[in-house]
């Protein structure tokens, strides 16, 4: 009888192109794929669920408190142009860590980095959700402090993401920061700080929806604001 069901399940989810995988996948592996699985949910749907969590806080009881958050919050709109507010505990978390190893990505150092200088990563492919760069940039998955020593990173996102209630305090905690020019230019601003490495996406969404398995497309044609930018912070 169970024989008679297993094969029928077998069956059905090889007609429909199912592939399960093996029971004796290692614990680890399972939380690898659990940690991916957890971070496109939330690139895809984690500020559709910020929004709406934010409307049932506000017909809850907890409803002063949510409006003070929010007060606060666009009193706060600002902080995502000036520089930002990043946690190290939250980069620190090992969710990261897990989703580092499901694919895995590695940060290769091709040459140091002066820590008395500030540096505008130019950064490509965007790919759909620029998984690599986060893991490298918005985490300390990849020790990026060790492996350039004495210097920090932002990652520079669309500033959409910061007018969105929790949401944005993840994204700032991240140590991300948008993608005006304003921004831009008080990160690179060498009176302000040094040892700071800004990473743009030049292609930005537009490159984003022009990805394709096994193409590198570079999308630079309108985009080039941050040549302008490296120039003016010198
Ligand atoms: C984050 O991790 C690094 C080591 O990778 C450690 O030096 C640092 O103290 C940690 N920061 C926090 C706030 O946990």
């Amino acid at each position: 009888m169970m024989d008679a069901i297993l094969g029928t399940f077998h069956y059905i989810s090889e007609a429909v192109g199912i592939q399960w995988a093996p029971l004796n996948v290692p614990m680890s592996r399972r939380l690898q794929t659990l940690a991916a699985t957890a971070w496109i949910c939330l690139v895809l749907f984690g500020e559709a669920a910020a929004i709406l969590l934010f409307i049932q806080l506000i017909y809850s009881q907890f409803w002063w408190l949510t409006l003070l958050y929010g007060i606060w919050m666009l009193n706060d709109l600002d902080v995502c142009h000036r520089g930002g507010r990043k946690i190290e505990w939250v980069r620190n978390w090992s969710w990261w860590n897990y989703y580092r190893d499901y694919f895995p990505i590695k940060l290769v150092k091709k040459q140091d980095l002066d820590p008395s200088r500030n540096y505008l990563f130019a950064c490509f492919p965007h790919g759909v959700v620029c998984s690599g760069a986060f893991g490298a940039f918005a985490t300390n998955a990849l020790n990026f402090y060790k492996v350039f020593p004495g210097m920090t990173c932002n990652m520079i996102t669309l500033g959409g993401h910061f007018r969105v209630p929790f949401f944005r305090d993840l994204v700032l905690a991240l140590g991300s920061c948008a993608s005006s020019q304003e921004s831009l230019l008080h990160l690179l601003d060498k009176r302000k700080h040094t040892g700071k490495c800004v990473v743009l996406f030049v292609g930005g969404a537009a490159e984003a929806l022009d990805s394709h398995p096994g193409e590198y497309k570079v999308i630079l044609s309108r985009r080039k604001g941050f040549i302008r930018v490296a120039m003016k912070s010198g």
